[in-house]
């Protein structure tokens, strides 16, 4: 074995088993760590991993080390792959009760049926707790272990609480990012009060009180917005995030607005979720203030915000879901969705060129990185999403010798390309077992799947009385609608979209 590797664990192990009662040591597996070194992905084969309590020790080409302490639980990893666990920098776990409801939506129409000032009425506190803690499960299982959750279901005190707390009792890594808006009866100034009563009950490493702002393109001198800001300075928040949606649509908190009010480059992490229109100049904001936008792929093709310059700014980008009940909740579908139409986008210049595409414009690697490590930079986190000394142990293991994935000699293109979520095993938050051997590991999960099954029910089932909002004259005040081909799978009359079967 050619791999300089720095740590060695015959000894680490012994030093560390003695200290420490929760000592995991993965054995004869293929590690796909992180080089900091050459800020490479590094692939071992037939090596092993040693995790003590919350943290990633060491990597090693040994496949079963001599000296292995008693104290030491040893996982058998033969024919799996581990990986660093999956981030998500943009999603709405709250939203999880609609699932199916929205498989043909469009943007304007969520925004009339599906989103936060709408759909308020239909859920009640604990519907939002069974709601958020049913959809992080979902992603657990899908191998996403941080969640940037733009919680915009903060309508009274009891609604946000629920949603915070659904997060805590998750178990997954989830920056709850608490969003500040216009609700009547509950004010922005209401909300920052509240949440500098949450602030001090949430402690620990896995759930972190953070903010979503979407009012950054209003006026500079609004006070709301002045005490957003003045908020995040003062409690150095560990992230915020804000929704940029621009085009026709009405949502601009660019880069440039951000910096024009003055948050852009504080030493405040931000994750711009879509950024889809991201202009040259917006980028460059990125690069020098080492902020992040986040691209929903899925997302922005289903709804149609689109993201036709987002492939160029990939090196300030992670990846999101978004509304998870509409379409995929992992992270692994939306690197390879996003690296496929990247690559169907940039083989257009040629081919419209009347040009043979001479190489292939970008890589499973880069994929593996937006969805993993580049997440983790976008949270301020170099420590999440990679697997090297250090790091936290969020990591999967998957089965290699899956039928998808059988036969592999690169394991990052097998699980970019040729896995699907039930390949994942296991998958570990903190150092600790969240699924295992396939099922989620998680107390009384049959009475959480009944609960949430009764809330979804009922929200369902006032959702489908509701009529849908009518897209006629202009969006919000806006641009004018206008109409989309719609396709036929079927020849002759009548057998063209279908109805939904909700
Ligand atoms: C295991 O580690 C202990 C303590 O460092 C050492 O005394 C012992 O010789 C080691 N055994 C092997 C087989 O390396
Ligand atoms: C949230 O959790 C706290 C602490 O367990 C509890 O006191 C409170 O009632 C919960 N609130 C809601 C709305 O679930
Ligand atoms: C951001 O702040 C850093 C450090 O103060 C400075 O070097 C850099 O020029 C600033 N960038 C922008 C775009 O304001
Ligand atoms: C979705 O499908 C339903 C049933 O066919 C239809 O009534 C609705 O207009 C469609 N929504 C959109 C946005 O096209
Ligand atoms: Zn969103």
């Amino acid at each position: 074995m050619q791999i300089p590797i720095t740590v060695y664990v015959a000894v680490a192990i012994f030093q560390h088993a003695a200290l420490a009662i929760c000592t995991k040591l993965l054995t004869s597996g293929t590690i796909i760590a992180f080089d900091d070194k050459t800020q490479q992905l590094q692939v071992i084969r037939e090596g092993s991993l040693l995790i003590e309590g919350d943290q990633i020790i060491s990597i090693s080409d040994v496949a079963i080390p001599g000296n292995i302490s008693e104290n030491v639980e040893v996982i058998d990893c033969t024919d799996k792959i581990i990986t660093p666990g999956f981030i998500d920098t943009h999603r709405h776990g709250w939203q999880s009760v609609f699932k199916t409801l929205g498989s043909n939506t469009t943007l304007a129409e969520y925004a009339g049926r599906y989103s936060a000032f709408v759909s308020q009425p239909l859920l009640s506190p604990d519907d939002i707790y069974i709601s958020q803690l049913a959809g992080i499960h979902e992603a657990l299982n899908a191998g996403v272990t941080t969640i940037l959750d733009h919680a915009h279901h903060t309508w009274t005190r009891e609604h946000a609480t629920a949603g915070l707390n659904a997060s805590v009792d998750s178990s997954a890594r989830v920056f709850f990012a608490y969003a500040f808006q216009n609700i009547p009866g509950f004010t922005i100034q209401d909300q920052i009060t509240h949440w500098r009563e949450l602030a001090p009950t949430v402690s620990g490493d896995l759930a972190t009180l953070a903010i979503a702002y979407d009012g950054w393109m209003g006026d500079l001198q609004d006070p709301d917005t002045q005490a957003v800001m003045k908020l995040a300075l003062e409690s150095k928040v560990k992230v915020l995030t804000t929704h940029d949606v621009e085009g026709p649509w009405p949502l601009y908190n660019t880069p440039e607005v951000l910096q024009r009010v003055g948050i852009l480059n504080k030493s405040i992490p931000i994750v711009i979720s879509h950024g889809s229109q991201v202009t040259a100049n917006s980028a460059q904001l990125l690069r020098q203030t080492n902020q992040y936008i986040s691209i929903t792929a899925e997302s922005e093709m289903h709804y149609g915000h689109l993201h036709p310059t987002s492939h160029l700014i990939l090196d300030q980008a992670s990846l999101g879901v978004d509304t998870h009940f509409t379409f995929s909740t992992d992270i692994l579908t939306q690197s390879r969705i996003w690296l496929q139409s990247t690559r169907a986008r940039l083989y257009r210049d040629a081919i419209d060129n009347w040009k043979i595409p001479a190489n292939n414009p970008m890589s499973v690697n880069q994929a593996f990185l937006l969805a993993t490590r580049n997440g983790g930079l976008a949270l301020g986190r170099p420590d999440l999403g990679v697997i090297m000394p250090n790091a936290k142990a969020d990591i999967l293991i998957w089965d290699g010798r899956s039928p998808g994935m059988l036969g592999w000699a690169d394991p990052i293109a097998a699980i970019i390309l040729h896995a699907n979520v039930g390949d994942i095993k296991d998958v570990m938050v903190d150092g600790e077992f969240r699924k295992r051997d396939g099922k989620l590991v998680i107390k009384d999960y049959a009475k959480v799947q009944d609960r949430f099954l009764q809330s979804a029910k009922r929200v369902q089932d006032e959702m489908k009385g509701i009529p849908l909002p009518i897209p006629e004259g202009t969006f919000m005040g806006g641009y004018p609608y206008g109409p989309v081909l719609q396709v036929d799978t079927q020849r002759g009359e009548g057998t063209g979209y279908g109805p939904s079967y909700v």
